[in-house]
C-alpha cells in the first residue's frame, strides 16, 4: 500500500487554505444539522446564485441536440438560442462528447479574440489563445512551462490567492513575496517590488515571473492603469514574464473605477518583449459557472517555437472539457440587442452584479463598525480581507520572537479565531495566514456571495462574537 512517506514531498508541502481544516469542520457541523454560512470560497452557485438562463438553454440543446427538433421546442427555447445552438453544432459537428484540438475549438478561440478586441480596442491573435479548464489549469500550465531550475522564483502578492503559493511548492520553485499596501487600499508599490526582488536575488533566487491578481483576491482592490504600467516596466527591467490573473474583470463595483487589462496597457506602451499570460474564467463575473471548468489563457510576446511547446504541453492532457469551452464561448459572445434572449440576459446579469455591489457595501460598512475590526469596502472581486486586533495573553511579547516563531504564533491565533467563530456562529471564513499577511497583523477573508439576509446576519453575529472573544482573552 502507498504510504505517506512515498508521497511526493512537494505535494506534502503545498497548502490550499480555502478548502482546509475549517471547511472540513463546517461540513461536519452541517451534517449535524447546524446552519452554516459558507463565506470561505468564491463559489457563487453553491450560495444560491442562479445560472444565466441563456447559458443553460444553449448547453441543454448542445448536450441533447434532438431536443431542437421536438414539437414545442420553439415554445421552450427562444429563437436565437436555437439558432445559436445550430450554428455551434455546424462549427463543431462532433458535439460535446469528442476531444477537440488541444488549444480548444478554433471558432471559440476566434470569438475570444473578438471579445478582447471589443473589450480593449486592441488586436488579438486567436493563435495565442488557449482554452483551459478554469484559470487554475492555465496557471499550472505556465508553472510547468517556466519552472526549470530549483532556484527559479515567482513573485506573488501578499496577501494572495493560494493557488500561487501552492503551485510554487508543487513545481519546486521559490517564492518571492511582495506585500500589498493595506494602508493604501491594498495598492501595489514600485519600491516594494524592487525591495522584494533585491532580497530574493541576494538569497540566490533567479526570478522568472511576477503574478498579479486584478481585481484582487483576497483584497478586493482594483489596479489603476498607472499601477499596471509600472508592473510592466518593472517586469521588463528584470526580465520577468507576467501572469495577469483577471478572473474578476467583470466584478468592479466602486464608482469611478474601471478594469484595465494588462494586454491593453502593454499594447498602449508598445511593449514587445515582456511575455504576458492573461487568465480569464467562467467561474466568476456574473456567470459563476465554477463547476463547468471553463476559461482561457491569452499569451502575448512569445516566439513560435516556445508556443509550440505550450501546445505540446496541452496536448499531453488532450484538451479542456467541451462544455467548459462552450460556456467560455458564451461568455465571449453573449446575446446582442435585438436578439430574443437579450433582455432577459441583461436583466439577470444586472441583477447579479447589482446585488454583489450592494452586498460588498453592507459587509464593508457593517464590519467597519465593529470595534477592533477594519476593512476596505471591496472595490471589486468577491471578497473582503478583514483586519482584526486581539490582545496578547499576559507575558507574551511577539516583538521578542524570531520571525518563524512569530509566524507560527500568529497563524495559530487567526486559525483559532476562525474555528471558534465557526463553532460559535456557523460563519465559515478563512484565516488570513492562508493568504499571507504582514507580521503583526491578523485577518480573515470572507466572501460577500451569500444572500443579503445572510450577510446582514453575518455582520450581527460577527459583532457579538468578536466582542465576547476579545473579552475572554482579556480575562485570561
Ligand atoms: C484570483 C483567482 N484566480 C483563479 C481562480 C480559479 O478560478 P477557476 O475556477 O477559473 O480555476 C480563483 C478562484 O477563486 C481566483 O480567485
Amino acid at each position: 500500500m502507498v504510504k505517506l512517506s512515498d508521497v511526493n514531498s512537494k505535494l506534502l508541502k503545498a497548502h490550499y487554505a480555502v478548502r482546509g481544516k475549517i471547511v472540513i469542520r463546517a461540513q461536519e457541523m452541517e451534517e449535524q444539522g447546524k446552519k452554516i454560512i459558507y463565506c470561505n470560497i468564491g463559489n457563487p452557485q453553491a450560495l444560491r446564485q442562479k445560472p444565466l438562463t441563456f447559458v443553460r438553454q444553449i448547453l441543454s440543446l448542445l448536450e441533447y441536440p434532438a431536443l431542437m427538433d421536438q414539437p414545442g421546442a420553439d415554445k421552450i427555447f427562444p429563437a436565437d438560442v436555437i439558432r445559436r445552438a445550430r450554428m455551434i453544432l455546424e462549427k463543431n459537428p462532433a458535439g460535446t462528447g469528442a476531444y477537440t484540438q488541444s488549444a480548444g475549438i478554433p471558432f471559440i478561440r476566434k470569438a475570444i479574440a473578438g471579445f478582447i478586441e471589443g473589450r480593449d480596442g486592441i488586436p488579438a491573435d486567436h493563435n495565442r489563445i488557449l482554452l483551459t479548464e478554469g484559470a487554475s489549469k492555465g496557471v499550472h500550465t505556465v508553472f510547468t512551462l517556466l519552472t526549470n531550475k530549483d532556484n527559479d522564483g515567482y513573485m506573488i502578492p501578499i496577501p494572495q490567492y493560494p493557488l500561487y503559493s501552492a503551485a510554487i511548492e508543487l513545481y519546486g520553485a521559490r517564492r518571492i513575496n511582495y506585500f500589498l499596501d493595506e494602508g493604501n487600499h491594498w495598492g501595489l508599490d514600485g519600491a516594494e517590488l524592487e525591495r522584494s526582488i533585491e532580497e530574493a536575488v541576494k538569497n540566490g533566487i533567479d526570478p522568472v515571473a511576477i503574478a498579479v491578481i486584478n481585481p484582487g483576491n483576497p483584497t478586493g482592490a482594483v489596479l489603476s492603469r498607472k499601477n499596471i504600467g509600472m508592473v510592466i516596466r518593472f517586469a521588463k527591467k528584470h526580465g520577468l514574464a507576467i501572469l495577469a490573473d483577471e478572473v474578476y474583470q467583470d466584478n468592479v463595483y466602486a464608482e469611478g473605477l474601471e478594469f484595465h487589462s494588462f494586454a491593453k496597457v502593454m499594447h498602449e506602451l508598445g511593449e514587445k518583449e515582456v511575455t504576458l499570460f492573461s487568465f480569464h474564467s467562467v467561474s466568476k463575473g456574473f456567470l459563476g459557472e465554477c463547476g463547468h471548468r471553463g476559461g482561457y489563457m491569452e499569451i502575448r510576446n512569445m516566439p513560435d517555437d516556445v508556443y509550440a511547446e505550450v501546445i505540446k504541453l496541452l496536448s499531453i492532457g488532450l484538451c479542456a472539457n467541451v462544455d467548459g469551452q462552450l460556456v467560455t464561448y458564451l461568455m465571449a459572445a453573449p446575446p446582442q440587442p435585438g436578439d430574443e434572449s437579450y433582455e432577459l440576459y441583461a436583466k439577470e446579469k444586472g441583477a447579479i452584479l447589482g446585488d454583489l455591489k450592494e452586498k460588498a457595501g453592507i459587509l464593508g460598512k457593517g464590519l467597519n463598525e465593529i470595534e477592533g475590526m477594519s476593512v476596505d469596502v471591496p472595490e471589486g472581486a468577491m471578497y473582503a480581507f478583514v483586519k482584526f486586533d486581539l490582545p496578547h495573553p499576559k507575558g507574551v511579547d511577539p516583538e521578542a520572537m524570531t520571525p518563524a516563531e512569530r509566524h507560527k504564533y500568529e497563524t495559530a491565533r487567526d486559525s483559532k479565531y476562525c474555528l471558534r467563530l465557526l463553532e460559535g456562529t456557523g460563519i465559515c471564513v478563512v484565516p488570513g495566514s492562508g493568504f499571507g499577511q504582514r507580521p503583526g497583523t491578523l485577518h480573515f477573508r470572507t466572501t460577500f456571495l451569500p444572500p443579503k439576509e445572510d450577510i446582514l446576519e453575518l455582520v450581527g453575529k460577527m459583532k457579538k462574537f468578536h466582542v465576547s472573544y476579545v473579552a475572554k482573552l482579556l480575562e485570561a
